[in-house]
Order: C-alpha cells, then sequence, then structure tokens
C-alpha cells in the first residue's frame, strides 16, 4: 500500500530545464513535468483525457502544454483551454493537475487529495545548495519495495556487513553501535556515537587515523532521511557520557535521501553528498560521493536480492530483533497513516508499473 497524502520528492531541479517535458511515474500515476515562463513546475497527469496520448510527447505553448494527437490544449490548471475541432469545451476536458513545490534542489509533488496539499510539511533537506557547503547529487532506480529502502535506512548496523569495504571501513563500530530513537509526529530521530571507527582514507587524512562519530538523523514520512554526521578526536563519546556533543567537531559532512515509489515494485532514490567547506575541498567532497555511489549500488544489489526472495516466498516471516525498532516503528508510523487514508476513501493507483 502507498501513502497518498503526502509530499514526494519528483527529480532535482537540473532535471527540469526550461524547456522540455519530464515524465515520471510515482505511486503508479504518469504525471508530465515543466518549467513556466516564471520557473514555477507544473504537473499535470500525463495522459491526455480524449484518446489517453502521453501528453509528455505534447508541446509546450507559453505556460500551456498542447497534446500533439490531436491538439488539445491545457493549461497549468489541467483545464481544457481549446479543442480545435469544436468551439464547446465540455467541462469533463480536464486533466488532473498535481501541487508541486521546489525546496532545497528538489521538486516536491503531493500526490493525494490537492486541497491538503500544506508547503509547510515539506522536509528541509540539510546544507543543500548552500554556499558554505559542497554539494553532490545522484539518484538510482530500485527493482524493490519503497519500504525495503526505508528498513535499510532505519538500521545502519548494515554499514559493517554490506559496505564492509566502503562506508563500513572494516570496522564493526556501525554493527555495534547502539541508536536511540525519539518519535515525532511525521517521523523518528536516530542517534548514536560511533565509536572508535576508522577515517577515510581518501580525506587527506594519515593512514589508520580513527575517530569517534556522532550520527544522527531524521527520518520522515514516507521516507526522507536527513542525516548529519560529527567527528571528533577518539574518546569524545566517552567524555560526553554517550550524549549528544556540544564541542566543536574537527569534521562534518551530511546526506539528504528521499525515497519515492513508482509502484509497489519499483523504487527512485535521490540522494546528496555535502562537506562543510571549513575542513573539506572540493576534490573531498568528490571523493565522498564516488566512495558513496559504491557504497549504494551494494545496497541496491542486496535489496533488489531481497526482493526476489519475498517474492518468491511471500508467506515467509521475519525476525524481530532489537536493531529493528526503529523500522519496525517506522513501517507502523506509515501503516497508521495509510490505514486513515482508507477509511477517508482516497484511491490508491490501479495502473501496475
Ligand atoms: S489524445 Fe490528446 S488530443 Fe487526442
Ligand atoms: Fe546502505
Amino acid at each position: 500500500m502507498l501513502l497518498r497524502n503526502c509530499w514526494y520528492v519528483a527529480g532535482w531541479s537540473h532535471h527540469f530545464g526550461e524547456d522540455g517535458l519530464v515524465s515520471r511515474t510515482i505511486l503508479g500515476d504518469p504525471v508530465v513535468l515543466y518549467r513556466k515562463g516564471d520557473g514555477g513546475i507544473v504537473a499535470l497527469e500525463d495522459r491526455c483525457c480524449h484518446r489517453l496520448a502521453p501528453l509528455s510527447r505534447g508541446r509546450k505553448e507559453g505556460d500551456d502544454l498542447r497534446c500533439m494527437y490531436h491538439g488539445l490544449r491545457f493549461a497549468p490548471s489541467g483545464k481544457c483551454i481549446e479543442i480545435p475541432q469544436q468551439d464547446i469545451i465540455p467541462p469533463t476536458a480536464v486533466v488532473r493537475s498535481y501541487p508541486a513545490v521546489e525546496q532545497d534542489c528538489w521538486v516536491w509533488l503531493w500526490m493525494g487529495e490537492p486541497a491538503l496539499a500544506d508547503p509547510k510539511l515539506v522536509p528541509r533537506a540539510l546544507n543543500h545548495d548552500h554556499p558554505d557547503w559542497f554539494m553532490q547529487t545522484g539518484e538510482l532506480a530500485y527493482d524493490a519495495n519503497y519500504e525495503l529502502i526505508n528498513d535499510n535506512l532505519l538500521d545502519l548496523s548494515h554499514l559493517s556487513y554490506v559496505h564492509q569495504s566502503t562506508l563500513g571501513r572494516n570496522s564493526m563500530s556501525w554493527g555495534e553501535s547502539r541508536p536511540r530513537t525519539t518519535r515525532f509526529e511525521r517521523g523518528l530521530r536516530v542517534e548514536r556515537w560511533v565509536v572508535d571507527h576508522p577515517r577515510p582514507a581518501y580525506l587527506g587524512l594519515p593512514a589508520g587515523a580513527r575517530s569517534d562519530m556522532w550520527a544522527s538523523y531524521d527520518y520522515v514520512v514516507p521516507g526522507v532521511f536527513l542525516l548529519a554526521t560529527q567527528s571528533y578526536a577518539p574518546g569524545a563519546a566517552a567524555d560526553c557520557g554517550m550524549q549528544a556533543p556540544t564541542a566543536e567537531p574537527d569534521w562534518i559532512s551530511s546526506t539528504s535521501q528521499a525515497v519515492t515509489p513508482i509502484s509497489e515494485r519499483q523504487t527512485v532514490y535521490y540522494y546528496s553528498s555535502c562537506l562543510s567547506r571549513k575542513f573539506a575541498t572540493e576534490e573531498y567532497s568528490r571523493q565522498q560521493m564516488a566512495v558513496i555511489e559504491r557504497a549504494f549500488a551494494e545496497d541496491k544489489a542486496m535489496i533488489e536480492a531481497q526482493q526476489q526472495v519475498i517474492a518468491r516466498t511471500p508467506d515467509a516471516r521475519m525476525l524481530r530483533l532489537s536493531s529493528d525498532g526503529a523500522l519496525n516503528q517506522f513501517r507502523r508510523l506509515m501503516a497508521g497513516l495509510i490505514d486513515a487514508e482508507g477509511r477517508l476513501g482516497v484511491a490508491q493507483p490501479t495502473a501496475a508499473e
């Protein structure tokens, strides 16, 4: 099941140029996106109401979109405003329009009831397009249900195993750390010290350097991961009594990631890597992103293989461990919201991808 009354990332701002039409499928809905003359984003159902041709094969005319099958012209509201073959435009000549917000270099769409679309619910990405930070961006398509990706991001003990040779750095520090989880209205905060962790070899640091790293993230509905990490000399975690640090770190980084379901079985994942210019160079920022991309290929291989096992044996039960606390809480939070929508009668997608 998929949550509809929610903002979903439809792409990076740079995916949407001044000209051109971009087609996406989100929650099973085909959507065409383009920019108006003032730069604002229009998102319409990518299916002409006449003979169901994709509007993404159409043509932008000013701020409007013309279907290039038989020429119906649509305003950004989705209302048809011209039918070349007749003078009367029936009130049913309309395609769905999706509320869109562009914030922090991401374009977000509200996939549910438009009257409920509240821009204040768009999560704030960390340090995107900020002059004090280097930023790298990427995206990855998954043949997997979005919840498996949420689960992965809500249990970072996997860094010591899946990412043994990349982010885990051949250390058990992530795998053995005990996070603290706090619930808030539309998400969870997960905080931990990763103690005595090897520092990366690619950031101009001496070989064998180690740190205590404070890693804190918010995980927000429907699957937005906002992680900030701060590094200190070994011993810092004990000095803080394993509580949140207050001293100035010697290294900081952040990443924001968004999980967008295409359908029940396909997902797109958008991610950034940001390094503070106070400590890093642009070259370090590129090196860090190269490692992250290798790591995310490791996640993809594991999660898609897991999805195949689940598809072959759908009745197999999962064993619950204490390390599953955050992901189980988040699954319950999502299930509660989806259940509440069901009681309100919000339609689920019908078009299988
Ligand atoms: S299908 Fe779009 S105008 Fe006919
Ligand atoms: Fe991972």
